[in-house]
């Protein structure tokens, strides 16, 4: 089994002051709250048990926003990050929650959109850390990892100043258990973090470090300032008008999921504020029911 953790602190400056009341993973992309995005991705690939960590500030609006996660058959839990001290303390507050379990930790302003079998898959293959290398015009934002034509790693480095290869480290992370331990091992980095990219180091040394390159049938997205927000919210817009669907509805993706049985998804809907999201929903639900009964085939 695999747990979920996002990591859904920090204090969002970049975006002030937007961020002065209100966590950066509660902004709007298009016409959901951030996060919804992140927990998709989770819900999608099979994972149904997932720890949120965030700010004592942020706490109560994340719990009032999506509670336990019963309406959507998953469980949430939450857990406080005092300071925003680096990425791999989601380890150490999770240790409990992991226990022996394989995690997915995906940060809480990362958007990924398209097929996701490459995230399947790494669940089902991961020996030990899986990370991602993700072709951007910038790598020097992000973690970067180097691969040499036989795809192995010959580098990875935190923003560096001059990126050795187009492949920036997406906020989507599988480790092994064991990561707890690893994380608990760090010691804080030059601009005063614990670093994700030494997490991936101890499992590159140990030989347990899978890099799989995503292509361009994924989209991910970056949420770090006002532009990409923006950038953000059209793209979700865009598609969401051409196709009449919505992207990340989490009762849509319970109810095929099979989270949660049409009755449920019923109860859900009927508790929400009337709204184009529940209309959307209510359309969810007749299709669904004519998909049932053969009718849509
Ligand atoms: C963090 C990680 C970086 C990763 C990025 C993805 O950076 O440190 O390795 O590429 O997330 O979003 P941050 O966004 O915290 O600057």
């Amino acid at each position: 089994m695999t747990k979920g953790i996002i990591l859904a602190g920090g204090s969002g400056t970049r975006l002030y002051p937007m961020t002065a009341v209100l966590s950066k993973q509660l902004q709007p992309i298009y016409d959901k709250p951030m996060i919804y995005y992140p927990l998709a991705t989770l819900m999608l690939v099979g994972i149904r048990q997932t720890l949120l960590i965030t700010t004592e500030r942020d706490l109560p609006h994340f719990q009032q926003l999506l509670g336990d996660g019963s309406q959507w058959g998953i469980e949430l839990f939450y857990a406080v990050q005092p300071w925003p001290r680096g990425i791999p303390e989601a380890f150490i507050y999770g240790r409990d929650f992991i226990g022996s379990d394989q995690v997915c930790l995906i940060l809480g302003d990362n958007l990924f959109y398209g097929k996701l079998d490459f995230l399947r898959e790494a669940l089902r293959t991961n020996i030990g850390g899986t990370i991602f290398g993700y072709p951007v015009q910038e790598p020097q934002r992000y973690g970067v990892v180097e691969l040499a034509p036989d795809g192995s790693v010959l580098s990875i480095e935190e923003k560096p100043t001059h990126p050795r290869s187009p492949y920036a480290i997406p906020g989507l992370y599988v480790y092994t258990a064991d990561v707890a331990d690893f994380a608990q091992t760090l010691r804080p980095s030059a601009r005063g973090e614990l670093e994700i990219v030494d997490i991936h180091r101890i499992y590159l040394l140990q030989g347990r470090l899978q890099v799989r390159l995503l292509g361009r049938g994924i989209a991910w997205l970056d949420t770090g300032t006002p532009e990409a927000l923006v950038e953000a919210s059209s793209f979700i817009h865009a598609i969401e008008k051409r196709q009449g669907t919505k992207i990340a509805c989490l009762e849509e993706i319970a109810l095929h999921q099979g989270y949660i049985t049409l009755e449920q998804f019923h109860q859900a809907v009927e508790r929400l504020p009337a709204s184009p999201y529940k209309s959307y929903c209510l359309r969810v639900a007749t299709e669904y029911e004519q998909l049932r009964s053969g009718v849509l085939r």
